[in-house]
């Protein structure tokens, strides 16, 4: 009996369906009450149990497998008939959606974004609109700071186009939940001339860790995971120290490009160190105006320009082309 139900097996396997052989067909042929494998069946209710035991589970096995041919070859005739039936005609070659595709600023921000989540940091963000207070004040500008002058800052009425993203830093450590672990990306304004190097406004992605005996090393260790994952394992970092009134001490990182090219030399204006962010450990002053006691908890913050590292991503060499929204210069880019 094993012998014919194989036999059956491969006929089925090899059963193609056609004008002439429909579902139908098969069923009668197979299916059916006279059908060959529910033959096969009465057949079997008269075997000795020791046969049962090894025809069974093959009989069941050809009778699934039957049964899934069948039903797939039913659906295919049941559209079949609802797309004659609706006069459409589905062989018409498909219209051509233009299709989008993401700016390469916004790529840039998912994939920090990914490296940041990938460390155990949230992310927020704040209003472009300020005041005074959380873009300057409570970030410890003295009054006289020239960053405050008409020159950098875009002023509306009593507020502030935000000239960085360390505002959102106050706006987070207002809210009095420690410990803090965020990123806050943004667009930012500054009032400075417009060239291939600098734009009135930009984008930034700010850092802040908050929490007890946050030091330094936190910071480079962090920092140092980032570029590695961003621009690729190996990359040479160096930390220069530098001035912010919100931190301290402050420094500014350089990762090294290289001196080979033309392009590095350039960017580099010669030394081989490309500039990418500023940061360093969250000023007690600025601790203090937002109600956390410095002497209980400790944080780094860190900032960077996303239009700046986009730039070097990519080899592009005028911020202004990421905003005259030339879809042919926009389309070239896809994941980092
Ligand atoms: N806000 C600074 C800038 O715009 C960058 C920065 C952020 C520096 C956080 C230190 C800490 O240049």
């Amino acid at each position: 009996m094993i012998e014919r139900i194989q036999k059956i097996q491969q006929e089925v396997e090899a059963y193609v369906f056609d004008e002439n052989q429909k579902a139908e067909s098969f069923r009668l042929a197979y299916l059916s009450k006279k059908g060959l494998i529910t033959t096969l069946f009465d057949e079997f209710k008269s075997c000795s149990v020791e046969e049962k035991k090894s025809v069974g589970s093959v009989l069941n096995q050809l009778k699934r497998l039957a049964e899934e041919k069948y039903q797939t070859q039913k659906e295919v005739e049941e559209t079949q008939q609802e797309v004659q039936g609706s006069g459409e005609d589905r062989s018409l070659p498909v219209y051509q959606f233009p299709e989008g595709s993401l700016h390469p600023l916004r790529i840039v921000e998912d994939r920090l974004l990914e490296i940041f989540y990938s460390l155990g940091f949230d992310v927020s963000e704040g209003p472009e609109i300020e005041d005074d207070y959380h873009n300057f004040g409570a970030l410890n500008f003295a009054e006289d700071h020239p960053a405050r002058d008409m020159q950098d800052t875009f002023f509306i009425a009593e507020h502030v186009l935000r000239t960085h993203t360390s505002s959102v830093q106050i706006r987070e450590m207002e809210k009095g939940k420690l410990p803090l672990r965020l990123v806050m990306p943004g667009r930012v304004y500054r009032n400075e001339a417009v060239s291939a190097r600098s734009n009135c406004f930009f984008h930034q992605i700010e850092g802040l860790y908050i929490d007890k005996g946050v030091s330094f090393a936190d910071l480079k260790q962090t920092l140092y995971y980032f570029v590695q994952q961003f621009f690729g394992e190996g990359t040479k970092v160096r930390f220069r120290s530098s001035y912010f009134p919100f931190t301290e001490p402050s420094a500014e990182m350089d990762i090294w490009a290289g001196t080979d090219t033309e392009e590095n030399r350039r960017l580099t204006k010669g030394t081989g160190w490309l500039e990418v962010l500023g940061c360093g450990m969250v000023h007690p002053n600025v601790l203090k105006s937002c109600n956390i006691d410095p002497e209980e908890y400790t944080g780094f913050a860190f900032g960077m320009g996303i239009d700046r590292i986009t730039m070097l991503k990519y080899g592009i060499t005028d911020i202004r082309d990421f905003f005259i929204n030339d879809v042919r210069m926009l389309k070239q880019f896809s994941g980092v």
